[in-house]
């Protein structure tokens, strides 16, 4: 059997369906206007949950390379690590605890520059300076989060912000 993720001429599929992501370059701004589109050509017709979220994670990293790229969902009052690239990760987090836990707990974005100023941060990384987490919401609830890491301090400010919001609240 061959597998590919070529659409079949029947799905009518637009052309940003393929399996090749486009790698922009230019400001941060024009990466994300770049990204955005392509990741909604990937998700288009697809319905499974950690299907697309692997794909995010997947876009967000080949575009912008940064250390980790994964999410974590809400599973028994804590959350668990679910689709990501980058090096091994902490499994389980709990509600109010290092820079997930919290952004979960307070129900918005947390940009770290430095994460070593951060109490309580949860260093799943030695090379990780600098982190963004942005909440998943589903029906007003947080369902997870997307953790974002780099090994540059002050790597992450409002441009980031907006456009990772954007690509969560993208998700089916
Ligand atoms: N630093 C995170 C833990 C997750 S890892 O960075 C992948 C935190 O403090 O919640």
């Amino acid at each position: 059997m061959i597998y590919s993720c070529r659409p079949s001429a029947n799905l009518q599929k637009n052309s940003s369906m393929a399996e090749d992501l486009t790698i922009a370059k230019g400001t941060k701004t024009e990466q994300y206007e770049a990204l955005i589109p392509q990741i909604k050509g990937l998700m288009e017709g697809e319905t499974d949950y950690v299907a697309n979220l692997a794909n995010i994670t997947a876009a967000l990293k080949e575009q912008f390379g940064w250390l980790w790229v994964g999410f974590y969902l809400v599973k028994n009052d804590e959350l668990v690590l679910a689709p990501f690239q980058g090096p091994v990760a902490c499994t389980r987090i709990k509600k109010r605890k290092g820079v997930c836990g919290t952004s979960w707990a307070q129900e918005k974005t947390l940009i770290v520059p430095d994460v070593e100023k951060f109490p309580g941060h949860i260093a799943c990384s030695s090379l990780s300076k600098s982190e963004i987490v942005i909440p998943v919401f589903k029906n007003n609830k947080v369902v997870g989060v997307l953790d974002v890491d780099s090994v540059e301090l002050n790597e992450f400010d409002e441009t980031d912000q907006r456009y990772l919001e954007e690509i969560v609240g993208l998700i089916p």
